[in-house]
């Protein structure tokens, strides 16, 4: 599903770049032509994404961080500086989902981690790229259908998917006059570890009947693939999509328009 020679040239980082969504949308931004910084947790496991981009031209750099913590986007931002002098696309991916649990039981403390990580690390991913960003660009937020309505038992989750697209929208119009745009988009469920995680521990016919529950939910009936939200990244990383900004874009299968 790679879009071959379409980000010619251009740099591109992408957080939680190590495995699933992340790791796809990293090797189809190289496979078009970018150059990639792919920041990780510290420990990452980077081989796949070593691998994935060793036939491709262009230039890897990994950059092992946590973006929740404002300090290591001054390494990120000294990286990119170094390596490439500029910043053309920032994917802002990183994100947990944090316990599935009632609004009475919900521990404060995850309330914390899950809006530490999904809405401060995009905040300063804003930043970072904000500052990088010279010439015009492109900011891809990660959001979710969670940050599009309500639902049950992922309140943090839900909460930080919301103020994705609030910061998104903000952002759009602060940074419209330096021609840089910014996006959020809203993937369902999409088979990465993340989501198989929910299957950890279950039998085969739990997990067959949590499948065939989430299915349900969704008009075309499967979980996404990581590259088709990936192939989506690519769209608004790339100037067919000049006059998109500040939109919040369902990836679905049909999930939210029902
Ligand atoms: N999988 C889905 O069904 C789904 C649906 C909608 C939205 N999303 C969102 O897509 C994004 C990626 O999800 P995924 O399913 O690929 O998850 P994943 O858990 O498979 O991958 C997430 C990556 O982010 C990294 N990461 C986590 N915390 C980090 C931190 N503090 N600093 C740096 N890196 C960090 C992880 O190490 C991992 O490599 C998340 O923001 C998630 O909320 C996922």
């Amino acid at each position: 599903m790679a879009v071959e020679g379409t980000l010619e040239g251009k740099v591109a980082l992408v957080t939680g770049a190590a495995q699933g969504i992340g790791l796809a949308t990293a090797v189809m931004l190289a496979r078009a032509g970018a150059n990639v910084v792919a920041l990780d947790l510290p420990g990452a496991n980077w081989e796949p994404l070593r691998n994935g981009c060793a036939a491709v031209g262009q230039r890897l750099e990994t950059v092992e961080c946590d973006v929740a913590d404002e300090a290591s986007w001054e390494q990120v931002t000294g990286v990119v500086r170094r390596t490439f002098g500029r910043l053309d696309i920032m994917f802002n991916n990183a994100g947990i989902s944090g316990p599935s649990r009632a609004l009475w039981d919900y521990p404060v403390a995850d309330f914390d981690k899950v809006m530490l990580i999904n809405c401060r690390g995009v905040f300063l991913g804003m930043k970072c790229a904000a500052s990088l960003m010279q010439s015009g660009g492109s900011i891809i937020n990660m959001s979710s259908v969670s940050g599009l309505g309500g639902g049950r038992f992922l309140l943090a989750y839900n909460a930080s998917k919301h103020a994705v697209i609030g910061m998104t929208k903000v952002a759009a119009v602060e940074l419209a006059e330096r021609n840089i745009r910014v996006n959020a988009i809203c993937p369902a469920m999409t088979e990465t570890p993340m989501m198989l995680s929910l299957e950890a521990g279950k039998t085969e016919a739990e997990i067959a009947a949590l499948r065939a529950r989430f299915a349900a939910m969704i008009p075309l009936a499967r979980y996404a693939q990581p590259e088709e939200i990936g192939a989506v990244v690519l769209f608004l990383a790339s100037d067919a999509s000049s006059f998109v900004t500040g939109a919040a874009l369902p990836v679905d299968g049909g999930l939210k328009a029902q």
